[in-house]
């Protein structure tokens, strides 16, 4: 028997659908893969990882800022705040409308902001106005845009903070997004995270 429209329950009266972060995931990857990257999300430890090459939080200067780009669901984002990292010193840059939501709801305290990370040249200055810049956190899947586009998001990060503090990306591939010398900087390598699927490492690119 058809439905009566009128007979169907509210919106809000309906049962809400709990949607793991896998399948958030794996849903954004299915309609946008070259943007996604990875079919799931990162592991802890991979987080945990990446979150070590941040400098010791009590150093920050006062307002200073952690930029996270393509935060997705937020496993490297509960990382930073794990290791000390006051929430409200994050600024998440995210492409995804439906992840920027989560993380709003995840981390009230911190600025989300639904944007292009490749756009940082000339956006930097309203995502942290006048900052003090500690550290930029990058997931973004790299090898999916041209070498200028990856040597200009971690060129101009690097540019826009003291000497000696991290770009830090992590990556699957045996080779690097960007060689360090292209961007006058030097790159420090982690072992590899076997922990992750697929395994990964932790790249730190820092001005020379
Ligand atoms: C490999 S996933 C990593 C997500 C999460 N950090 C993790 O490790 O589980 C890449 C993320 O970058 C985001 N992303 C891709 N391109 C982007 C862009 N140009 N600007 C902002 N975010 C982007 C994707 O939407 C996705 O959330």
């Amino acid at each position: 028997m058809l439905e009566h429209p009128q007979r169907r329950a509210p919106e809000a009266a309906r049962p809400r659908i709990k949607v793991s972060d896998e399948a958030r995931f794996f849903r954004g990857w299915l309609q946008r893969p070259l943007i996604m990257g990875a079919v799931s999300p990162s592991s802890r430890a991979l987080g945990r990882a990446m979150a070590s090459y941040v400098p010791d939080p009590a150093s920050f200067a006062l307002n200073g800022k952690v930029l996270e780009l393509g935060p997705g669901t937020g496993v490297v984002t509960q990382t930073l705040i794990d290791r000390g990292v006051p929430e409200h010193s994050l600024v998440l840059v995210e492409y995804s409308r439906e992840f920027c939501q989560l993380l709003r709801k995840r981390f009230p305290a911190a600025e989300v902001i639904q944007g292009d990370a490749y756009a940082i040249g000339a956006a930097l200055p309203a995502w942290i106005g006048v900052s003090p810049l500690e550290a930029v956190v990058s997931s973004l899947p790299l090898f999916t845009r041209p070498d200028e586009m990856r040597e200009a998001v971690i060129g101009r990060s690097l540019e826009r903070m003291q000497r000696g503090s991290p770009f830090i990306q992590f990556s699957y591939a045996l080779t690097q997004p960007v060689k360090a010398k292209r961007i006058g900087a030097t790159l420090e390598l982690s072992p590899w995270i076997k922990r992750n699927l697929p395994p990964a490492r932790v790249l730190v690119y820092r001005a020379a």
